[in-house]
């Protein structure tokens, strides 16, 4: 397993625990692919954004920015807030139209408010704003790479969207049968097909149902989608990369790539006179052999500590440089 076969991908998913690196990650392969002459979008899904710090320039507000001084590249810190009142927005709209075209002659808000303020629904509407960018952003850049801490989220709704569509299905097919059914028993048949035609809850759903098949066909294509875990050398961080391995093979999802980061090189602790950093090491090769025993050959680079945080191009040269040399 290598690098350059990761990154032929369009989509590039980058995941792991909180604080192990991924933006970090995200933004060295983001770069390299920009300065390879691709025109590449870095779109950061986290509640708190760090792009901006370490391009040391603003990104956020919520739109696709050009990373100024490098050609090609561009970010977008996504802003869940609004993601989460966009979506919402759109499911009160199909709970009304619904509720209207059923003749319930309920108050719709006590639905609405069920449906939209649970914790999931946070997810789900991060993870229809990712569909929006791989189905429509995916048309403009030659490459995708997304920074999410939800990674795990993203594949299970994956998942759940195989089920979804077979609920959406059957819910389009049996509108389909009312519809139809209202046009028999009707004396104006063509004013009754007009009206089908333009009926907003069957478009409604025929729109999701088309926007969850066609994201998770592309989601699931190893040609166009591929996932890359961060961990670093500690058990809990390693558990949580296998976690997701488990996920991504149980939903289909193309095998994907492991990059171990803030590895201490084994010539400083034999330099540190104190034993302390030998001591780190040692654990260090102990948990090693466990990621060899779990992710091997699916092991496609790895990263030194260093001994500051990695910010601004050169860090990030550093760290591509780090990489190139593979696992
Ligand atoms: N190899 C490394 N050496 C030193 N510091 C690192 C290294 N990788 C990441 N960092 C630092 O660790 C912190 C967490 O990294 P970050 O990429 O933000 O993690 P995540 O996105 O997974 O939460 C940041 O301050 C970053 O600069
Ligand atoms: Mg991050």
């Amino acid at each position: 397993m290598n690098m350059e076969n990761k990154l032929s991908s369009k989509f590039i998913f980058v995941g792991g625990k909180g604080g192990v690196g991924k933006t970090v990650v995200a933004s060295a392969l983001a770069l390299r692919l920009a300065e390879k002459g691709m025109k590449t979008l870095l779109a950061s899904f986290n509640p708190v954004h760090s792009l901006s710090t370490i391009f040391q320039q603003d990104l956020s507000g919520g739109t696709i920015k050009p990373i100024a001084g490098i050609e090609n590249l561009y970010a977008l810190e996504v802003e869940i807030d609004e993601a989460v009142e966009k979506y919402r927005d759109q499911i009160s709209n199909l709970l009304r139209e619904f509720l209207k075209w059923a003749e319930i002659p309920v108050d719709p808000k006590p639905f609405i408010d069920i449906a939209t303020t649970n914790p999931a629904f946070q997810e789900a509407a991060s993870f229809d704003k990712m569909m929006d960018i791989i189905l429509i952003e995916g048309n403009q850049y030659d490459k995708i790479i997304f920074d999410t801490a939800a990674v795990a989220n993203a594949i299970r709704l994956i998942g759940l969207s195989k089920i979804y569509g077979l609920w959406l299905q059957r819910v389009i097919k049996s509108r389909q049968e009312t519809l139809s059914l209202r046009k028999q028993l009707s004396w104006r048949k063509d004013k009754v097909e007009e009206e089908i035609k333009k009926d907003p809850v069957l478009l409604n759903l025929l729109n999701i149902y088309n926007k969850y098949t066609n994201a998770r066909n592309i989601i699931t294509d190893p040609s166009k989608t591929s996932f890359i875990f961060v961990t670093i050398p500690t058990v809990l961080s390693i558990s949580v990369v296998k976690r997701f391995m488990e996920m991504v093979s149980a939903y289909e999802i193309p095998s994907s790539g492991v990059i171990i980061n803030m590895l201490i090189p084994e010539d400083e602790a034999i330099r540190d006179e104190t034993g302390f950093l030998k001591s780190k090491v040692n654990e260090q090769n102990m948990n090693l052999e466990l990621i060899n025993k779990y992710f091997g050959n699916q092991i496609i680079g790895k990263i030194h500590l260093y001994p500051n945080d990695v910010i601004g191009l050169e860090d990030l040269r550093k760290v591509i440089n780090e990489l190139e040399k593979g696992g």
